[in-house]
C-alpha cells in the first residue's frame, strides 16, 4: 500500500491552463488501452472507462493517443483513431459520459512513424530501424521493428495536416484540447532525435529543424482551433523503444525544446518520466529539474509525471512549484477514484504488471480483475 496522506494536499486545489479552470491538479496521464473498434472508433465501453476516472475525482483526463491519418499513423490493432465521421462521433460519445461527471477531457494525437506494430510498411523521418523489440500486449505485429522508409517533404506536410485536421475534430467533438505527443520515441520524437534523424533538410540537423513540425504542428492548430481550446505539448527524455535516453546535451537541450514548443504557441508542457519515474527522468543529464525548468523558462503550466501516486512526492512538486500539475498513469487504471481516494485518506491499490497477464484493453482488466474477486 502507498503512504498515509499528508495533511495539507496542495495538489486538490484549483487550477488553471488558458482560461480553462480544473477543480483539482491531478491528470489521469494518457494511456493506450487497444479498445477501440478494429477501425478505431471508440466504443460505450471506452465512453465508461474515461467517465470512472472523473467521477473518481481527477480534474483533467488526458485521453490516450488517437492515430491521425489512415495512411502510416497508426500504432497498434485496436487503437482510437480520429480520422473520420465514425471515429468524431466515439469521442463525442466519450466526451458527452465524462461532461455528464463535469469532468474536462482532451485528446493525445500521435503518429507512430517507425515504431506501428499495425501497417505494414512504416515511414520515419530516416531508415533508421528502431532499437529494441515491439512491445508486449499490443498488436498484432511482434519481434523486430523494420527498417521504415524516409518520409518526403510532402508526406511531412500531410502528416502535419493530419493532426491538424484531427484537432479540428477533437474540438467539434467536444474536447477541451488536444495534446501532441512528441515523446516516448514516436514519429515527433523520432524527428527531434539525432539517432532516428538523419536528415540535411529543413526537418534534419540542428535541434530547432528537427522540432520543426512539432512547432509547426502546434503554430497550425492554435490558429484553427478557437481561442479557449488548449493545444498543449508531451515531451520525454526516455524512449519507449530506449527506456534510458536523455536529451544529449542535458539542459542546452531542454532549454531550445521548452522556449521553441513555447514560441510555437503551445498551452502547456508535459513531461513524461516513464521507467525511472520522475526523479530520475525529468532530470537533465545535466542534473537540474526540468519540470521546474521549464517552468521559470516558458511561464507555462506544466504537468509532472512518473510514479506520482507516491503522494508525498506529488504533494512536494506542488508545493515547491516545480510543476502545476501531476499525471498518473499505471496506478490509476486500478484506482480510477484515486483523487477521492487520497482525499479520504483510504489505501490506493498497489500497480502489478500481473493485471496484463490477458492483454492491455479494458476488457482484458475486468476479466483479470474477476478473477481477483473469485
Ligand atoms: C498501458 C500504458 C499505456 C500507455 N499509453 C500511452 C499513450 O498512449 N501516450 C503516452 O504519451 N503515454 C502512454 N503511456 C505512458 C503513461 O502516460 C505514463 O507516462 C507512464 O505510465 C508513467 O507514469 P506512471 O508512473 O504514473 O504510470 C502508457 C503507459 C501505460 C502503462
Amino acid at each position: 500500500m502507498e503512504k498515509s496522506c499528508p495533511t495539507n494536499l496542495h495538489f486538490l486545489s484549483p487550477a488553471t491552463i488558458g482560461s480553462k479552470s480544473f477543480s483539482n491538479r491531478l491528470v489521469l496521464a494518457p494511456m493506450s488501452r487497444a479498445s477501440a473498434k478494429p477501425d478505431g472508433t471508440p466504443t460505450r465501453e471506452m465512453a465508461n472507462y474515461y467517465a470512472d476516472f472523473s467521477r473518481g475525482g481527477f480534474g483533467l483526463l488526458i485521453a490516450e493517443g488517437a492515430f491521425v491519418d489512415d495512411i502510416c499513423s497508426q500504432c497498434y490493432g485496436n487503437q482510437p483513431g480520429l480520422v473520420t465521421n465514425s471515429h468524431e462521433a466515439g469521442w463525442q460519445t466519450v466526451v458527452e459520459a465524462v461532461k455528464r461527471e463535469n469532468g474536462k477531457i482532451i485528446l493525445q494525437l500521435i503518429h507512430a512513424g517507425a515504431v506501428s506494430q499495425s501497417v505494414e510498411t512504416t515511414f520515419a523521418p530516416s531508415p533508421v530501424r528502431p532499437r529494441g523489440q515491439m512491445l508486449q500486449g499490443y498488436g498484432p505485429r511482434q519481434g523486430h521493428y523494420d527498417v521504415p522508409r524516409e518520409l518526403s517533404v510532402n508526406d511531412i506536410l500531410s502528416i502535419g495536416s493530419a493532426f491538424v485536421e484531427a484537432t479540428m475534430r477533437a474540438e467539434a467533438a467536444g474536447f477541451d484540447g488536444v495534446e501532441i505527443h512528441c515523446a516516448n520515441g514516436y514519429l515527433l520524437d523520432q524527428f527531434l532525435t539525432p539517432e532516428t534523424n538523419l536528415r540535411s533538410d529543413t526537418y534534419g540537423g540542428k535541434l530547432e529543424n528537427r522540432l520543426r513540425l512539432t512547432t509547426d504542428i502546434l503554430s497550425m492548430a492554435q490558429q484553427r482551433a478557437s481561442p479557449d481550446f488548449i493545444v498543449g505539448v508531451r515531451l520525454s527524455q526516455a524512449k519507449a523503444t530506449v527506456q534510458d535516453y536523455f536529451w544529449p546535451n542535458g539542459l542546452e537541450d531542454a532549454r531550445v525544446i521548452f522556449s521553441e514548443v513555447a514560441e510555437a504557441g503551445a498551452d502547456y508542457i508535459h513531461l513524461a518520466s516513464e521507467k525511472g519515474g520522475y526523479t530520475y527522468h525529468s532530470t537533465a543529464k545535466t542534473g537540474e529539474n526540468l519540470t521546474a525548468f521549464a517552468r521559470s523558462l516558458t511561464g507555462l503550466p506544466v504537468i509532472a509525471n512518473g510514479g506520482l501516486q507516491d503522494i508525498g512526492l506529488a504533494n512536494q512538486i506542488i508545493e515547491d512549484q516545480l510543476a502545476d500539475f501531476v499525471s498518473i498513469g499505471k496506478s490509476a487504471m486500478l484506482n480510477p477514484d484515486l483523487p477521492k481516494k487520497i482525499a479520504s485518506g483510504a489505501p490506493l491499490r498497489d500497480f502489478t504488471f500481473d493485471m496484463f497477464k490477458y492483454g492491455v484493453s479494458v476488457n482484458a482488466q475486468l476479466k483479470w480483475e474477476a478473477e481477483q474477486h473469485a
